[in-house]
């Protein structure tokens, strides 16, 4: 059995397992930090690309992502400070200036990692700052009852472990910078890929970028 710690996270004394990351100990005991690409099937490996997960811990000079930071006894964590406030904010309106955003007609409208994150650290959705850069991609449903619109995706990665650990592995990222996004090898419609339509991505995918449809 994992050894126990205790830690403070915001002024609560908690108790986690020794060497887990942060972000897991925080969100089992209901403590809220901001997350996008972490994979709780795959807690050890994070991909930390999202920038969301930021905390103050005390004793370090800058913020850190929560999602690579083991805990051992005695941490004292922040979630909340002026500079990590800002970070999850210019990180989010950056995500968000090239996300098609359109709740209503949303699969994941309800039950929204982006939804989430907005709610808790009182952020719009519509960027304020930045211009939207819309992508217009085109949405692929070439497999019965999935469905794929890269225009919501935030590039967490998630249905791409997913479908190499349950899947078919047919999904990766192409592309640099602005043009990134998950596709097919060959980018190619996912009926043509090998795509078995067994839906883990849409189980991983934290937006509603990939969903199964009844
Ligand atoms: S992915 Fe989330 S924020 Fe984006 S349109 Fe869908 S429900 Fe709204
Ligand atoms: S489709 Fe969903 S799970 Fe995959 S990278 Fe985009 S947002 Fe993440
Ligand atoms: S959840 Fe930590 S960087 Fe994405």
């Amino acid at each position: 059995m994992a050894e126990k710690v205790t830690i403070t996270i915001d002024g609560r004394t908690v108790s986690a397992e020794a060497g887990e990351m942060l972000l897991w100990a925080a969100l089992d005991n209901g403590i809220y930090i901001p997350h996008l690409c972490a994979d709780r099937e795959d807690k050890e490996n994070p991909a930390a690309s999202c920038r969301l997960c930021f905390v103050e811990v005390q004793g370090r000079p800058v913020p850190v992502p929560a999602c690579t930071l083991p805990v051992s006894e005695g941490l004292v964590i922040n979630t909340r400070s002026e500079r990590v406030d800002g970070l999850v904010a210019a990180a989010f309106e950056l995500l968000m200036s090239n996300h098609k955003l359109d709740c209503k007609n949303c699969p994941a409208n309800g039950n929204c990692e982006l939804q989430r994150i907005a709610k808790e650290r009182k952020l719009r959705l519509k960027p304020k700052n930045l211009p939207v850069l819309e992508r217009n991609l085109p949405v692929d449903n070439s497999v019965a009852g999935l469905v794929y619109d890269p225009n919501k995706c935030v590039l967490c990665g998630r249905c791409v472990r997913a479908c190499r650990r349950g899947g078919n592995a047919v999904l990766g990222f192409t592309r640099r910078g602005y043009d990134r996004v998950v596709t097919t090898f060959g980018d190619v419609p996912l009926a043509e890929s090998g795509c078995s339509g067994c839906g883990e991505c849409a189980g991983a995918c934290p937006v509603g970028a990939f969903s199964v449809q009844k």
